[in-house]
């Protein structure tokens, strides 16, 4: 089969290549082998392959953590035996989907219907998950509240503000290109800031003047600090990325005199917590908004496995517009 591999961590577009000739892994019990359809270039596979995220890569790697696949043999186990044959949501906590075949625990795999397309099955958990459960279930924004995010014209951002017309909470919403502020508005957007027309906490104030309730950030650095300086009274915000690379900065006395919360949060850690049953019911309403078009994501460009390197440097660039996807393989 054909994978992709990186035997140093680096810029990805410099240090992935192909391998065309390489057997295919084998499940053990408990496992299921993969026949891999398609799967995006999320941030956090470019992070992972940079020696940039919260795992560490065992050198050779295959990036590559969620995607769309075919179940092709079960190593054993009833739940494998179930899933074999069937169109699956592919998450890969030892990463390795950017391949012909993978595997991975069959309680990793998720049966998706029939009407989502292949491009939407494979960007089935990672932002779709995340953007539900940090707004629904570790947040749980009320009615009404005000959500300040920031990187809201990427693809989680936008989720994030079809959520909020879902729910009926209010978004505002920080962006750095003014190109995009109608865009998120049609979307649904109550408000959207543009980085360069002043600090955002003092824009913020001039809509919500008592400071917001809830917030979220994956930018971090100065754009994270001024989020953070956004929030009123008994303020939350989760810290979900760091696009900036850059650390935030938060005034104690704010902290201290607004009762503050500024946490992480990552997708992995929290389903690693949550009940068999907690994720089986998040996942259920991931695919029902999903068919709903509130979680989908929209695509840049689709690029076939040999051409990773094209993919990666696509999705490193500014204003890409989109998901980039990998296309693996066909039904
Ligand atoms: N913690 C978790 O469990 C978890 C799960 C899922 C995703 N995430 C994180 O969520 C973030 C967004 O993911 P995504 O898939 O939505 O990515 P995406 O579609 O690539 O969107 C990224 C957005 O961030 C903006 N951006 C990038 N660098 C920026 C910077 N330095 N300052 C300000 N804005 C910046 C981009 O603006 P332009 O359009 O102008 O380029 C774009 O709007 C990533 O950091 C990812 O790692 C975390």
């Amino acid at each position: 089969m054909k994978r992709v591999v990186f035997d140093r961590c680096g810029p990805p577009p410099e240090v992935l290549r192909v391998e065309d000739d390489v057997p295919a892994p084998q499940p053990r019990r408990g496992e299921v082998m993969v026949r891999m359809l398609a799967s995006p270039v999320n941030p956090s596979d470019l992070m992972y392959i940079a020696g940039k995220y919260g795992l560490t890569p065992s050198l050779p790697a295959t990036p590559g953590f969620e995607g769309v696949g075919i179940v092709e043999a079960s190593g054993g186990g009833l739940l494998g035996w179930l899933r074999q044959g069937q169109r699956v949501a592919v998450l890969n906590d030892r990463y390795g989907n950017w391949a012909e075949y993978t595997v991975t625990k069959a309680r990793q795999v998720f049966p998706v219907p029939d009407e989502l397309s292949d491009e939407q099955a494979a960007t089935f958990f990672v932002n779709p998950a995340t953007a539900l459960a940090m707004t629904q279930e570790v947040l749980k924004i009320p009615r009404g509240a005000w959500l300040l995010q920031s990187a809201a014209g990427g693809e989680l951002g936008k989720m994030v503000i079809r959520l909020g017309s879902k729910f009926a909470f209010r978004t505002i919403n920080v962006v750095r290109r003014r190109d995009q502020v109608e865009e998120l508005k049609k979307l649904g957007a109550d408000h959207v800031i543009v980085e360069a027309d002043g600090p955002i906490a003092e824009q913020v104030q001039r809509i919500v003047p008592e400071g917001v309730r809830y917030a979220l950030d994956p930018v971090g650095g100065a754009v994270g600090s001024q989020v953070v300086a956004s929030l009123g009274p008994r303020g939350r915000c989760l810290v979900y990325g760091s696009l900036s690379d850059q650390p935030i900065t938060v005034h104690p006395r704010q902290m201290i005199g607004h009762d503050l919360r500024v946490e992480g949060f990552w997708l992995a850690t929290w389903a690693k917590q949550q009940g068999v049953m907690t994720m089986l019911r998040l996942l259920r309403r991931v695919a029902s908004l999903l068919r709903e078009g509130v979680l989908q994501s929209h695509f840049a460009a689709v690029y076939p496995l040999e051409c990773v390197r094209q993919a990666v440097a696509h999705a490193v660039q500014p204003a890409k517009g989109g998901k980039v996807l990998l296309k693996i393989g066909d039904r």
